[in-house]
């Protein structure tokens, strides 16, 4: 399975905060938004990432983030040149993906929870094995800011709705999904919205037609952040130094979880530990290497 980031979008609704600078490369907490959403495709399994971000902002992810190497992971790096929408990501992607299946997060999703590994390689055999696409709900309080999707008793989907005025259920679709082989056929028959883009609702609405769309729904104790507003920002920020100080971890530690998936060994990640200096992300690299971390289960 591939996976993409899309950390395209100018922003605006954090202006002056991403007037020289994209969103994903903003600080939640102790390191750069884009480290949050990567960490969650590495935790499904996920070897071989593509960035799309816009023309003036991708070169930065690029120096961020390089190859890939050193998380043990290939990165490639693609341009979305206009806001045409999320389904465009697999238009833009085509190449990368292939005929392999593909998981898409957006660059300012943050998920956390225990447990949250089994869920994630349970979608990448959906997809792979069943040919069934993932999508995930989460209850909210304001539903109408998101894609919504209205759920029977078997929780089976039975309705999906962009930002609905008048929501019919308090699930929202948060920004990560799962898609079987084929998906770029599909999203090059999505058609332009009232607001001109190419919804990923539209996408998603194509594989519940077909009855090929699984939600799994976040239950409580489960968070998923989007960090997309002032608020949200302090909120994910807030959320990220608790749990760390609180536990000694560190979540989304890319290189910690190569290093437990096996795809980086010691060596490199104490070679990697030395570039990010005395800042506490490089600390806790050191912490990991020297196997001081106390891992509860599959917890990471
Ligand atoms: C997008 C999707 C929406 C989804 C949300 C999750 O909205 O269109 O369906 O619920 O991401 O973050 P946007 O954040 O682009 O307004």
């Amino acid at each position: 399975m591939k996976g993409i980031v899309l950390a395209g979008g100018e922003g605006t609704r954090l202006y002056p905060l991403t007037t020289v600078t994209s969103k994903q490369l903003l600080p939640v907490y102790d390191k750069p938004m884009i480290y949050y959403p990567l960490s969650t495709l590495m935790l499904a399994g996920i070897k071989e990432i593509l960035i799309i971000s816009t023309p003036h902002d991708i070169d930065r992810f690029k120096s961020l983030l390089g190859d890939g190497s050193r998380f043990g992971i290939s990165l490639s790096y693609e341009i979305q040149k206009d806001p045409n929408g999320l389904a465009e990501a697999f238009i833009i992607g085509e190449k990368f993906i292939g005929d392999d299946s593909c998981a898409m997060i957006l660059g300012d999703n943050i998920f956390y929870g225990s447990g949250f590994r089994g869920i994630l390689k349970e979608a990448v055999r959906l997809a792979e094995e069943d040919k069934v696409a993932t999508i995930f709900g989460y209850y909210v309080q304001d539903p109408e800011r998101f894609g919504v999707v209205t759920i029977d008793e078997a929780g089976k989907p039975v309705r999906l709705v962009e930002k609905p005025t008048k929501p019919e259920s308090n699930y929202a679709v948060t920004g990560l999904y799962f898609f079987p082989s084929g998906v770029s056929d599909r999203a090059r028959k999505v058609e332009r919205s009232a607001r001109g883009e190419l919804e990923i609702t539209t996408l998603n609405q194509m594989y519940l037609d077909e009855e090929k769309l699984h939600v799994k729904i976040f239950g409580r104790g489960f968070a998923w952040i989007d960090a997309g507003t002032m608020d949200s920002l302090i909120d994910a920020a807030d959320f990220v130094r608790i749990i760390e100080n609180r536990q000694g971890i560190m979540i989304a530690s890319l290189e910690e979880i190569a290093y437990i998936n096996r795809w980086i060994d010691r060596e490199k990640l104490l070679e990697v530990s030395e570039k990010y200096g005395k800042s506490p992300y490089g600390e806790h690299l050191k912490t990991v290497a020297q196997g001081r971390i106390h891992y509860e289960g599959n917890q990471l």
